[in-house]
């Protein structure tokens, strides 16, 4: 026979398993797929890069591009970098907000996503605008400055 002591521990006691079951149920469904259909940006740092235009070229011509790790910027992830008009210089990220694929180098005005195939133009107009393959949001971009005089380009992450 159980007291009425002995029947409120009892109750708490399952409340509290209840409770750690939920959480843990809870926790597991979104390890499972909690994932939206996409991820956030890299955060902006104020860190600006040159590259001599001189040293560069691949970027002499228009539609020229280099594809580089810049290191302590972008995540150590790769840009790309575009010479998209005579005296223009555009850069995007390779990090794809789809699911976090890597961008890869740019053939045929476009540039293609290693993981679900979302393409990328590098065109001057809409410079890392999705414009086919799967559905993911614009590339993060980096201001991008061209000194004509000294021949600098310099880029703010
Ligand atoms: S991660 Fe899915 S298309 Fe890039």
């Amino acid at each position: 026979m159980t007291t009425q002591d002995q029947s409120r521990r009892n109750f708490l006691k399952a409340a509290g398993q209840l409770t750690v079951l939920g959480g843990v149920i809870s926790l597991g469904s979104c390890l499972g797929g909690c994932s939206s259909d996409s991820v956030s940006p890299i955060e902006n740092t104020g860190v600006k890069v040159t590259l001599v235009l001189a040293n560069e070229p691949t970027l002499a011509t228009i539609n020229g591009y280099i594809r580089r790790v810049f290191t302590g910027n972008n995540n150590n992830l790769p840009v790309i970098v575009v010479r998209t008009a005579d005296k223009k210089f555009q850069t995007m990220s390779t990090y794809c907000q789809h699911e976090g694929g890597s961008v890869e180098a740019p053939s045929a005005n476009k540039a293609v996503c290693n993981l679900h195939g979302a393409q990328y133009s590098i065109a001057d107009g809409n410079f890392g605008k999705n414009i086919g393959g799967q559905s993911a949001p614009t590339l993060q971009l980096f201001t991008t400055e061209f000194n004509e005089a000294t021949g600098i380009i310099t880029i703010t992450f």
